[in-house]
């Protein structure tokens, strides 16, 4: 596993992260949770990602994640990066969503009992709150570092004019933004393209969410919904986006990584890591599929014929 500094910061995170937001909640076995955080840190996966909404049940996530670091790896502490966000619905009544100076704090204590945690890592504004002003989102972040509750901060999912608001504001109070996080794949290339130069502009980090596209770009598709599977019980992928469109084209660009020896799932996440980001988020409900998809650091360069064949695939 290699490692890169994320921005301009002396942080350095690794090529591939684990991401909690699915399988690791308190409706899942625990017993495949636990196996695939120890896999991953085995491979060198020192980031975790984790937010105050991820389970199922939500928080339950960060339950999980406390209880592994508590039985397992809790000598380990100083040699892993530990995130959570908030902004995303948390409970209910005026002060659990959104960007409010009182929700991202109360949140991050929430946060910081669940997983056990003295302190996050990194500490996200999950998304941009049209109804609070990006000043009070962010000073709540600069407060939570100079409480001592995370050491870095980071945005998700700031469009990118707000995004440069945050970077401009956290940069004046000494409190850089370390990390920008996006959804990015083969099949949604538009943050790449729209966020990836600010935030490089800006001397964040740029981290990617969903590098395949939730299943869409593996084989998981290909001979229908499997039970079990996202698409058969989740509302973030439903059945009706695994049509024939999407799993001929999943079919396609297989056929691409075939030839360059590569499972679909590999190649999705190698594409990614050729394009100048600090680290891709990967998911997986598996310690087989999570083995699958570590093996994208070893082949992360793509000829212009091949590049060419992805986006005539796509
Ligand atoms: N900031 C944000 O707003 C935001 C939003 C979304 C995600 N995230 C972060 O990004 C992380 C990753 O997102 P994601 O889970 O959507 O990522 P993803 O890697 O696009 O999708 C993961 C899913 O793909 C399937 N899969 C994974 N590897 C496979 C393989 N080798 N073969 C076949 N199927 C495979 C599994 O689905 P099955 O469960 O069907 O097996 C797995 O749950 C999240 O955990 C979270 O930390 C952040």
């Amino acid at each position: 596993m290699k490692y890169t500094f994320s921005g301009h910061s002396g942080l350095q995170l690794p090529q591939i992260s684990l991401g909690l937001w699915h399988n690791f909640g308190s409706e899942d076995p625990f017993d495949i949770a636990r196996a695939m955080i120890l896999h991953a840190w085995d491979k060198g996966v020192t980031h975790f990602d984790i937010a105050n909404n991820y389970g199922p049940a939500p928080g339950t996530a960060e339950m999980t994640f406390g209880r592994v670091l508590r039985e397992d790896l809790a000598a380990h502490r100083d040699q892993m990066i530990i995130s959570s966000k908030a902004g995303y619905w948390g409970w209910d009544g005026p002060y659990g969503n959104g960007g409010s100076r009182k929700y991202m704090i109360a949140s991050c204590d929430q946060s910081l009992r669940r997983t056990g945690l003295e302190y996050f890592d990194i500490f996200y504004s999950h998304r941009y709150d049209p109804d609070t002003p990006i000043e009070e989102t962010m000073q709540a972040l600069v407060d939570i570092v100079r409480a001592g509750k995370a050491l870095y901060v980071g945005i998700s999912n700031y469009p990118a004019d707000k995004q440069k608001e945050c970077y401009d504001y956290l940069h004046a109070a000494h409190v850089p933004c370390v990390i920008s996080q996006y959804k990015a794949n083969i099949l949604f290339q538009e943050t790449l393209i729209n966020n990836l130069p600010v935030a490089q502009d800006n001397g964040s980090g740029f981290i990617c969410f969903s590098p395949l596209a939730q299943g869409l770009l593996t084989n998981r598709y290909i001979h229908g919904i499997p039970a079990g599977s996202r698409a058969s019980k989740n509302v973030f992928l439903r059945p009706e986006q695994i049509t024939t469109q999407a799993v001929d084209c999943a079919q396609r660009l297989g056929n691409i990584a075939a030839e360059r020896g590569q499972s679909l799932a590999q190649m999705a996440i190698s594409w990614l890591l050729s394009k100048d980001v600090t680290s891709v988020i990967i998911g997986a409900s598996s310690v087989a599929q999570l083995e699958d998809n570590l093996q994208a650091i070893h082949n992360t360069t793509f000829t212009a014929d091949e590049l060419a064949r992805i986006d005539a695939a796509i």
